[in-house]
C-alpha cells in the first residue's frame, strides 16, 4: 500500500532510456538537448536533467533564469544550458551568471548581453511560430553579425521553433517553416561553420530527419509521453511518471444517496464508493468530475461525482468485498495488472495535451524517484551526475 495520500513516482531509468531512444534517431554528431523547464514538465528538473545527461543529453534547456540557476546549484556544471525564454535585463544577468546561453533576435539584445558582462547567444529566426524571434531573415543575419562584432558576445547558435510539428496534417506549414529556416541556416553556416543550428522539438525529431540539423531540443518525449498525443508505446517511449493515491475510505452508498459537491453522482442502486485523498489541489483537475477512471486491484473503476480540492470518489460496485479494498493502492496514471492509464488518456478527457497533465501536478504531490524497481536518491544531491 502506498503511504502517501498522493504520490508521483518517477522512473529515472525511463528518462534515461527515452533519451537513448531519441538519440538513436539522430545522425552521428547531432546533439540532444533535454528540455527540463517547468520543473522537468512536472517530473522534477534536477533529477530529470541528471537522468537525461546519463542518457546522452549534452545540453539542457529551460525557459527562465532561475531554472538555469537551479540546475547549476544542484551541481550540473558540465552540460551547456540554454535559456529559451524572454528575459528582462535583470533576468538576463542572472542567466549569464549561471553560465547559460541565451536567445537573442534584436541588436539591442546583443548590446544587453554585452552590458551584462557578455555571454553566448543563439539568434532566433521566427520562421512561423509567431512568438519570440524575428520574422525578418535579414534582421536575423544582422543580429548574428552584431554578435560577432561585439566584444564579449559569442555567437553560439542559430535556432527556430516549429508551430505544427505535432500536427501531421498541417497543410505543409511544417515543411514551409523548415524550408525557411534551412535556407537561412545553410547561408549562415557556410560563413560561420562553428554555429550550432537547432530547430526540432520531440515531434519534429520523430517526424523529419531534415529538421535535426546540429542539435534537437526534446522535452515531452524525454519523459516518455507522445508528442502527437498518441499511445507512447507505439513510438517506443516509456512514460516515466506514475500518479498514485490510496483508498482512505470505502463506504456503502445506498440507492438515492450521493457523493461530493453538487450531488453530481447519485447512486441508482446500492454500491460501494472508495474515497481517495487526491484532488484538484494536487493537480487532478476538476474537469475530471464523472470523467475519469482509476485502477484499483488491477481493475478500472469510474471516478464518480465532483473532484474536490483534496478528495475524489470512485465507484467499486455492489459486491461487499469492496470493503476489503480499504487501504489499497490506487493508480491514476500508470499501470496496474494488465490495465494502463496514460497522461494522453487524461489529456483526451480534459480536451488538452499530455504536457499540461504532468505540468499541472502541484508541489503538494511528493515526487519519489526510482530506477526500474530500485529506489533512487531522493534529494537531487544524492545522485551524482553521470
Ligand atoms: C523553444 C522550444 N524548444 C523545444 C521545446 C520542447 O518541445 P517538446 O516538449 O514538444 O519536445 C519547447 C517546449 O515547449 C520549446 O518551447
Amino acid at each position: 500500500m502506498s503511504a502517501d495520500r498522493a504520490r508521483a513516482s518517477i522512473d529515472l531509468g525511463a528518462i534515461e532510456r527515452n533519451c537513448s531512444r531519441l538519440r538513436s534517431e539522430l545522425r552521428t554528431g547531432v546533439q540532444l538537448c533535454a528540455v527540463v523547464k517547468a520543473d522537468g514538465y512536472g517530473h522534477g528538473a534536477v533529477h530529470s536533467a541528471r537522468a537525461a545527461v546519463a542518457g546522452g543529453a549534452g545540453w539542457l534547456a529551460v525557459a527562465t533564469a532561475p531554472e538555469a540557476r537551479e540546475l547549476r546549484e544542484a551541481g550540473l556544471s558540465a552540460p551547456r544550458v540554454l535559456v529559451m525564454g524572454a528575459l528582462t535585463r535583470a533576468e538576463l544577468a542572472d542567466a549569464l551568471a549561471a553560465d547559460a546561453d541565451v536567445v537573442v533576435w534584436r541588436e539591442q539584445d546583443v548590446q544587453d548581453v554585452a552590458g551584462a558582462g557578455g555571454g553566448r547567444v543563439h539568434v532566433k529566426l521566427d520562421s512561423g511560430m509567431g512568438r519570440l524571434g524575428t520574422r525578418d531573415v535579414e534582421q536575423a543575419s544582422q543580429v548574428l553579425a552584431a554578435a560577432e562584432a561585439t566584444p564579449g558576445v559569442e555567437p553560439a547558435g542559430a535556432m527556430t521553433h516549429f508551430a505544427t510539428a505535432d500536427e501531421l496534417h498541417d497543410d505543409g506549414f511544417f515543411a514551409r517553416q523548415l524550408d525557411t529556416f534551412a535556407r537561412w541556416a545553410g547561408a549562415i553556416k557556410a560563413a560561420q561553420p562553428q554555429l550550432l543550428v537547432h530547430a526540432a522539438n520531440s515531434a519534429a525529431v520523430l517526424r523529419d530527419r531534415a529538421a535535426h540539423f546540429d542539435m534537437v531540443r526534446c522535452g515531452i518525449a524525454v519523459y516518455g509521453m507522445d508528442p502527437f498525443g498518441e499511445d507512447p508505446s507505439a513510438r517506443a517511449l516509456r512514460p516515466a511518471l506514475e500518479l498514485t493515491s490510496y483508498l482512505a475510505e470505502v463506504k456503502l452508498c445506498r440507492a438515492g444517496e450521493s457523493a461530493g459537491y453538487g450531488r453530481r453522482f447519485v447512486a441508482d442502486h446500492d454500491t460501494y464508493l472508495g474515497v481517495l485523498p487526491i484532488g484538484y489541489g494536487d493537480g487532478w483537475r476538476r474537469a475530471l468530475s464523472n470523467n475519469a477512471e482509476v485502477l484499483v486491484g488491477g481493475r478500472r473503476h469510474p471516478l464518480v461525482g465532483t473532484v474536490s480540492m483534496d478528495n475524489i470518489t470512485i465507484e467499486l460496485g455492489a459486491d461487499e468485498r469492496a470493503l476489503r479494498l480499504r487501504g489499497e493502492s490506487a493508480t491514476l496514471i500508470g499501470v496496474q495488472g494488465g490495465e494502463r492509464i496514460t497522461a494522453e488518456d487524461i489529456a483526451r478527457r480534459l480536451g488538452t495535451i499530455n504536457y499540461e497533465v504532468t505540468c499541472a501536478l502541484t508541489p503538494r504531490v511528493p515526487r519519489v524517484y526510482h530506477r526500474g524497481s530500485a529506489p533512487a536518491g531522493q534529494q537531487p544531491g544524492e545522485e551524482r551526475e553521470a
